[in-house]
């Protein structure tokens, strides 16, 4: 039975999840594995985000995805041949695992026909919520911020303050071009969350160059933003990439006097969206990993010895 907003744990009923983007950054693997799909170690993104989902206490995810990408709503399907010839052969762990995704939280999908952008496809998951939701939680499943409850931190910031609230982490300067970047200040420190990692945004820009950046805080892919993000949605025009960015439209909303606020994240982040963070976040679930890690130790220390004694032989021979 679903549960009306009150009663669930951090007030939110559906996670926006879009999956519709062409992944252009890990073509080939891109034509006809959805970015979304490839594994971390074993689990595709989207079920690591589906299980960040479940432990917000959300019920529902909301899965933007394009129409040659049914494979992603697929994984949340129940496999019932599959698990009947694993447990016929004593697999039951692997049984386990085929039902995880499906068992984790209920998958919807929305259809976004034509990857127009980030805005776009997040504006499409309204026909979607309930008429109760006043929240539209929005993950981005190739963005991995660890610990799972950053989330659950919004939502207290959000019952706190009021507006819509977005996880932020520093990045150095150089790097701020890839991202949505914050203007922000300070906030008076009588509220109980710690100061110092709560600020209020004055502004947002979308991949600015880094002479233009206000500060060298961007967002995370996790937003608990207010219901009007909308109808914002529906008034921005196409920005950076000719795409409608999600950015312009919480800036339109700031700049209406819409409160929006953002919680430092002070742990981990992986960017799965492109090969030089997908690598790098394998080897760290990797290296963690019960069964595997060990040997992925071994290798990657063997890996990196190779490689310093190659590149110091071929500075020597230079
Ligand atoms: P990205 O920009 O990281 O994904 O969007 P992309 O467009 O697939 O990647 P590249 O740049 O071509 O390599 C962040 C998330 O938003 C989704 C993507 O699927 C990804 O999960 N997205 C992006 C959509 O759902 N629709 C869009 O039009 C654009």
């Amino acid at each position: 039975m679903q549960k009306s907003n009150e009663t669930l744990a951090n007030g939110v009923k559906t996670v926006v999840v879009p999956a519709a983007g062409m992944g252009t950054r890990f073509l080939p693997a891109t034509k006809t594995v959805p970015k979304e799909l490839l594994p971390v170690v074993d689990t595709p993104g989207i079920e690591l985000i589906a299980e960040e989902a479940s432990q917000l206490g959300a019920e529902r995810l909301a899965v933007i995805t394009a129409p040659d990408k049914g494979e992603v709503m697929r994984h949340f399907g129940a496999f019932d041949e599959l698990c009947e010839t694993l447990a016929a052969r004593g697999k039951d762990e692997q049984v386990q695992k085929v039902a995880r995704a499906s068992q984790l939280i209920t998958a919807v999908s929305v259809t976004q026909d034509k990857p127009l952008g980030l805005g776009h496809a997040v504006g499409l998951a309204e026909a979607v919520l309930d008429d109760d939701e006043d929240v539209v939680a929005v993950m981005l499943p190739d963005d991995l911020v660890l610990p799972g409850d950053v989330m659950a931190k919004m939502a207290q910031v959000r019952q706190e303050l009021g507006g819509s609230v977005l996880c932020a982490f520093e990045v150095s300067p150089e790097e701020v071009f890839n991202y949505g970047v914050f203007d922000i200040e300070e906030i008076p420190t009588d509220s109980s969350l710690p100061s110092s990692a709560v600020k209020r945004v004055r502004g947002m820009v979308e991949k600015p160059d880094p002479a233009d950046a206000p500060s060298t805080l961007v967002a995370a892919g996790r937003y608990l933003l207010d219901r009007e993000i909308f109808e914002a949605l529906r008034r921005i025009k196409p920005g950076k990439g000719g795409e409608l960015q999600l950015t312009d439209a919480i800036e339109l909303m700031i700049q209406e006097g819409h409160p929006v606020h953002i919680v430092v994240h002070s742990g981990k982040r992986h960017d799965l969206g492109n090969p030089a963070g997908y690598i790098p976040a394998n080897l760290d679930f990797g290296l963690r990993h019960p069964q595997y890690g060990p040997a992925i130790y071994k290798a990657a220390k063997q890996i990196l010895a190779d490689f310093e004694a190659e590149s110091h032989n071929t500075a020597i021979s230079e």
